[in-house]
């Protein structure tokens, strides 16, 4: 068998963070080194335990979680700003039967506890004794983690593979008009990373749009009949009902069950699953309308910008599903 890909999972579990954990654990073709929690879908104490809940589900107690920054960079300290106003997502604010993330994931409580040490000091520490270009990182939270340990010590830059990231829009836009909600979380954390100089691949919204689930592609998960492979069709059937909801309510869209995080999983074993382009991106970190947007540049002239992301403008889903599934399958025989 091939050699494993070494990757370390950044998380803001929420329910497509824990079937792409969920994944990633029962994975033959992952050695998953660690797993860093940050606030982001819920409080940085509810992601922590929502992560631990999944590593115990998956039977992984030897793969460690590190609890990482519970607030962005910068973005809340503006008193009024809506960054401040929503995050982090105080226990109790979430609709628990009608948002696609609640504050606990239908799991059994768990008896497994974080690392002691903080997750960008595990960072800085595990990429420093590493060698260079040898681990893939796969963000798909707020990338305050990341930003943290960059800044205090930029030897990790030629330790890092590649950084395959859920995050940035170019036409679909979430919470916002302009922006994607990782990055909208904390806008400073990816241009840090953006110009640090690691390559880049960027799985926006724009590409998530295309890894949405259905009902039969639910079932069929289900049919598996593993623990994992339960709960993730049940966390697929929750946001597809909360999908049917808000159509019925009125929003725009389709029905479906956006697997935004697990398409970035799944993309560092298969990136022919995703539409890229090799680009500039930087994010908008003035405090307007446009907050947290990722503005692309194809080098249209006059500004030729220097190329640092691969930006993923679609993706295949027959592929993804097909992955998603025979790993859930293969892990329950
Ligand atoms: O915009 C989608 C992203 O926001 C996903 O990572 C989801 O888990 C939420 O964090
Ligand atoms: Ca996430």
């Amino acid at each position: 068998m091939a050699e494993k890909r070494k990757i370390i999972l950044d998380v803001d579990t929420g329910s497509d963070d824990a079937v792409a954990i969920c994944a990633a654990l029962l994975s033959e073709e992952l050695e998953v080194l660690g797993i860093c929690s940050v606030g982001g879908n819920v409080e940085l104490k509810n992601t922590t335990d929502n992560t631990l809940r999944v590593v115990e589900l998956c039977k992984r107690p030897d793969v460690p979680v590190y609890r990482g920054a519970e607030l962005p960079l910068v973005s809340t300290l503006e008193p009024w700003s809506n960054q401040a106003q929503v995050l982090p997502n105080k226990e109790g604010t979430h609709d628990q039967d009608n948002a696609v993330h609640t504050d606990h994931l239908p799991l059994p409580p768990t008896t497994l506890k974080a690392q002691d040490k903080s997750a960008a000091v595990w960072l800085i520490e595990t990429l420093l004794s590493a060698g260079d270009g040898e681990i893939t990182l796969v963000p798909v939270g707020p990338i305050t983690n990341l930003a943290l340990a960059l800044r205090a010590d930029p030897r990790i830059i030629p330790k890092i593979k590649e950084i395959v990231l859920m995050g940035g829009a170019n036409n679909v836009y979430s919470p916002t008009q302009a922006a994607e909600f990782n990055v909208w979380c904390d806008p400073e954390a990816l241009e840090i990373v953006l110009q640090s100089g690691v390559k880049i691949t960027m799985v926006s919204l724009d590409a998530t749009s295309h890894a949405c689930l259905t009902w039969e592609q639910a079932k069929a998960i289900r049919d598996i009949g593993s623990p994992a492979a339960l709960f993730c069709a049940e966390l697929i059937e929750h946001r597809l009902r909360v999908s049917e909801a808000a159509l019925a309510g009125g929003k725009m869209g389709v029905v479906g069950a956006a697997l935004h995080d697990v398409l970035a999983v799944c993309a560092v074993l298969h990136p022919e699953v995703l539409r890229t382009e090799h680009v500039s991106c930087h994010v908008d970190v003035g405090h307007g309308y446009a907050y947290g947007s990722t503005l692309l540049n194809r080098n249209y002239k006059p500004i030729d910008m220097p190329k640092n992301c691969w930006f993923a403008y679609s993706a295949d889903t027959e592929l993804f599903f097909g992955w998603l599934y025979e790993t859930l399958k293969r892990a329950a025989e």
